[in-house]
């Protein structure tokens, strides 16, 4: 995403080279305050990415590394090669419209199919800048293009290709404008890795041939729509719910493919901003699979999760359900001395955060202490219930993290469950044969008294009975979260 605007900005740079070369002026004095600019530039974005670490810094982060795209764009902008202004100046404005559009009007529970599109135009930009420069370079200037070069250019358009319709297929699967289920057939793994030999043969053969012989363009161009096919048909067979994984790798793959830009225009600030989106995405989607107790073969091969809100099983041989009355659920959170809430992802469908903080902020008043336990992979996406509750204000210091607070649940009086379900199944724990053993869980469990809040017994993500749900100290306040928390901020308040 960060390399994506300057993709075009630099691609713009590169096709106006040849007219603006005759009319440079001082370049030397240009060139030295653009690379200024992008030394700026790339400190800022490192900054921007060490301010995310933390909720309390992120949001500064997130300004750092906006300055840092502004002053690489400035930067990029002063190069003598260019002449003319009018496209840059359409596609700032086109771009600054869709980006604040998307900004203003998306919901945050669409956020991972936000993220998807926006890969997808920036990996766009990253093969229509690659293949304007192919083309530039063999056929207006006929000129040849060395081995080091081509490969850039070609990792470039290969991976760039390969996201733009991953992530278009992503996003359609997030939107629900595509079945979520995996899509599977027979030999489906082995036709794609086939598939992708074909890609780095044809790249192999780019790098290996003189790119004025004939053949080198079609292949170049064949290369391409490999590219787009191999991106289609890894992501059909992965189910919608892991599509967060697959949407953190593919941004991976965008950085690459931009870094590769700049090493095929000499762009110091695309290298860099690529490698740091290309490696935190990577590091992103490797701390997702681990929270989730999943290899990376398995969420890209596995054809799992796509199935999760159909398996739905109702009972467990013996074991009953208790329900809870909002007055009596009420009870239990006006007298706590020690309540900690755990969010999931029912909570955001619900969008059931400002509810949480009121209730939250009731029972302090009342004398408890409220603590909100946050797991790596609660939700849908990496940090979704951080950004939720830091947008109804509640305070980072009433956040931990799962290891900070496990072992306080035996402290706690309530153990308040918002829409959470596989994060505090303690078959992760206890289950051998349980798909999510071995995954890392928050210890709900272990609090002297349970409250979730959902609205059936149906399944999380992972589509499993949760034996929390049947614990005699475990009682259900069943209904849309956000109704429910409406309903007990009410009755605490009169409690
Ligand atoms: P889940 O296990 O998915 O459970 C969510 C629960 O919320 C469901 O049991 C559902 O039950 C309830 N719910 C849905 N809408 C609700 C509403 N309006 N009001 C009240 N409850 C509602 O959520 P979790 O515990 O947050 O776990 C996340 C799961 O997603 C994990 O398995 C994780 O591996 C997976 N995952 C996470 C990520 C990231 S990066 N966060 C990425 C991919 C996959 P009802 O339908 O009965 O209400």
């Amino acid at each position: 995403m960060l390399s994506s605007v300057l993709q075009l900005a630099q691609g713009m740079v590169a096709a106006t080279e040849p007219a603006a070369a005759a009319t440079s002026t001082g370049p030397e004095l240009r060139e030295f305050f653009i690379q200024v600019a992008y030394l700026a530039a790339s400190v800022l974005f490192i900054l921007g990415l060490r301010g995310l670490t933390a909720p309390d810094r992120a949001r500064r982060g997130m300004q750092l590394a906006a300055i840092g795209m502004l002053v690489a764009v400035v930067g990029t902008l002063i190069d003598h090669r260019i002449v003319e202004f009018q496209w840059i100046l359409l596609g700032l404005v086109v771009g600054s419209g869709v980006g604040a559009a998307i900004s203003i009007w998306m919901p945050m529970t669409a956020v991972p199919q936000r993220t998807a599109i926006s890969h997808a135009f920036g990996a766009l930009a990253a093969t229509l800048v690659g293949i304007s420069h192919y083309h530039y370079l063999t056929h207006m200037l006929h000129q040849e293009i060395g081995g080091v070069e081509m490969a850039a250019l070609g990792f470039e358009v290969m991976f760039g290709s390969l996201t733009i319709t991953g992530s278009l297929m992503a996003f359609g699967k997030l939107q629900e404008l595509l079945t979520s289920a995996p899509i599977t057939y027979r030999f489906q793994n082995e036709s794609n890795i086939g598939l992708f030999v074909v890609a780095v043969c044809l790249f192999v053969y780019l790098v290996f041939t003189p790119s004025d012989a004939a053949s080198h363009a079609p292949v170049f161009y064949l290369m391409v729509l490999v590219g787009l096919a191999v991106g289609v048909l890894i992501v059909v067979p992965i189910g919608g719910a892991d599509m967060p994984v697959v949407i953190s790798l593919l941004n991976s793959y965008a950085g690459l493919a931009s870094s590769a830009t700049g090493f095929a225009l000499g762009n110091n600030v695309l290298i860099i901003a690529g490698a740091l989106d290309g490696a935190s995405g990577f590091l992103l989607s490797i701390l997702m699979s681990k929270a989730m107790n999943r290899s990376f073969s398995n969420v890209l091969f596995g054809a799992f999760g796509g199935a999760a809100t159909t398996a739905a099983t109702t009972t467990v041989a013996g074991l009953t359900v208790r329900s809870v009355s909002v007055e009596d659920a009420a009870a239990q959170l006006a007298y706590a001395r020690e309540v900690i809430v755990v969010p999931g992802y029912g909570m955001a469908v619900a969008q059931a955060q400002h509810q949480v903080r009121e209730l939250a902020e009731l029972v302090e008043k009342r004398g408890g202490e409220v603590k909100f336990a946050i797991h790596p992979v609660a939700g849908r996406m990496p940090g979704h219930m951080n950004v939720l509750l830091a947008e109804a204000n509640v305070p980072y210091d009433k956040l931990f993290d799962m290891d900070e607070i496990n072992s306080e649940f035996t402290r706690a009086d309530v153990a308040l469950v918002i829409g959470a379900n596989d994060v505090v199944n303690p078959a992760a724990r206890n289950d051998p044969s349980s798909p999510i053993y071995g995954m890392p869980i928050l210890n709900a469990d272990q609090a002297k008294s349970v409250i979730v809040l959902k609205r059936s017994m149906n399944p999380g993500f992972a589509g499993i009975e949760n034996e929390l749900f049947y614990d005699p100290k475990c009682s259900l306040l069943f209904g849309d979260a956000k109704s429910s928390l409406t309903k007990l901020v009410g009755a605490v308040k009169t409690a």
